[in-house]
């Protein structure tokens, strides 16, 4: 029987300074009113010069390995999400294995902006299902306020910094062992199913202008965010009911749903499409506005840790970013 991926543990980190819409009305011709009515972000953390994706990553990491309660040296794989790594090379991944003392297993980055948590879990999934793994660490983590242009007002006011992390372990049976029989909790647990997307074509509705190859810079964000926002929100509502149609479920069956926090327009509008309502959508946005790939493992373990996600319950996790990229997990907790 293959090994089921079950998430035993998750931790985020946010930068402690923090920019408001305010601060930002000082610097460029913007308003909060403009801000919160277009995107519903109040404020955002920025990393301090010389805190780095890494450390964001490490900090964040710590707090998952101790929630789940593991050793260092049970992890076998480290999968960092990120578009903001330290360097061009060696991978983040990497440094978060030296700087958390591992010396044995694998570490590896992968890059689907705002998509990469999804992306990573579905990594972590197949590693656990193929029994290349049985412990992953998996993280996002972004600087990404790095590459933004400050001078670029529909931009630069939408993105913040933090991690997230999860570690994923293969369980023989994925049921609910310490729950009594007929506690209505011995339901397979764990991550069902993963799905990706992705549609190249559309690389010019949110890229960076810049990279190693093409420009030899780093490069800034550049979005059409009109356009954007209308595929976000019917690429975000087939990729639900695709999820559930797999899974054999309905929308009444999703306990939570936690997205890529982009824009609070863009989390409202899909919730309506789906007719979910939006109570049950965890929304971080307001105060940690877009952090890429970091932004759902920051809002699970939120609702984790306050008690709103309970276990057995039905997570819906979802994301669209540049590439176009976009993809679903559906686990139950
Ligand atoms: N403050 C004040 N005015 C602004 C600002 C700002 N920060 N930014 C743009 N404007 C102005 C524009 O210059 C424009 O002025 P004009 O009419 O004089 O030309 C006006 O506001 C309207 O601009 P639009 O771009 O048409 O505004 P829109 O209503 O589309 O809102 C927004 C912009 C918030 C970016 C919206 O398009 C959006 O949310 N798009 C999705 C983008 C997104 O979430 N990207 C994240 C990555 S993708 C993902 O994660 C899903």
């Amino acid at each position: 029987m293959s090994a089921k991926p079950l998430i035993i543990g998750c931790g985020s980190y946010l930068p402690d300074k923090i920019v408001t819409n305010y601060d930002l009305a000082e610097r460029i011709d913007t308003s909060h009113e403009w801000i919160v009515e277009r995107t519903g972000i109040h404020k955002r953390h920025i990393a301090d010069d010389g805190e780095n994706t890494s450390d964001l990553a490490l900090a964040a990491a710590q707090k998952a390995i101790a929630h789940a309660e593991i050793d260092v040296d049970d992890i076998d794989l480290v999968i960092v999400a990120t578009t903001t790594p330290d360097q061009t090379f060696p991978s983040t991944a990497t440094r978060v294995q030296a700087m958390l003392g591992m010396s044995n297993g694998a570490a590896f980055d992968i890059q689907a902006v705002c998509s990469g948590f999804i992306y990573g879990i579905s990594i972590a999934e197949a590693f656990i299902r193929s029994a290349q793994a049985k412990t992953v660490l998996l993280i996002g983590a972004e600087t990404f306020t790095r590459i933004l242009d400050w001078e670029d007002r529909a931009t630069c006011v939408l993105f913040g910094d933090g991690a997230g992390a999860v570690v994923v372990q293969a369980s023989t049976n994925g049921l609910d062992d310490d729950e009594p029989a007929g506690s209505g909790h011995n339901q397979e647990r764990g991550i069902l199913s993963t799905h990706l997307h992705s549609d190249g074509k559309l690389n010019d509705l949110l890229y960076v202008d810049g990279g190693p190859s093409s420009t030899k810079t780093v490069g800034h964000v550049r979005m059409l965010g009109r356009e954007l926002f209308r595929h976000a929100v019917v690429n975000l509502a087939a990729v639900v009911d695709e999820a559930l149609e797999a899974n054999g479920l309905e929308r009444d069956d999703i306990s939570w749903v936690v997205p890529h926090q982009a824009n609070k327009r863009i989390l409202d509008s899909t919730a309506r499409k789906l007719k979910l309502p939006a109570e049950r959508v965890v929304t971080t946005v307001d105060r940690h506005a877009n952090t890429s790939a970091a932004s759902i493992p920051l809002a699970l373990d939120e609702a984790v840790r306050d008690g709103r996600i309970k276990r057995g319950d039905l997570l819906l996790l979802e994301a669209m970013g540049g590439g176009l990229t976009w993809g679903s997990c559906l686990v139950r907790w």
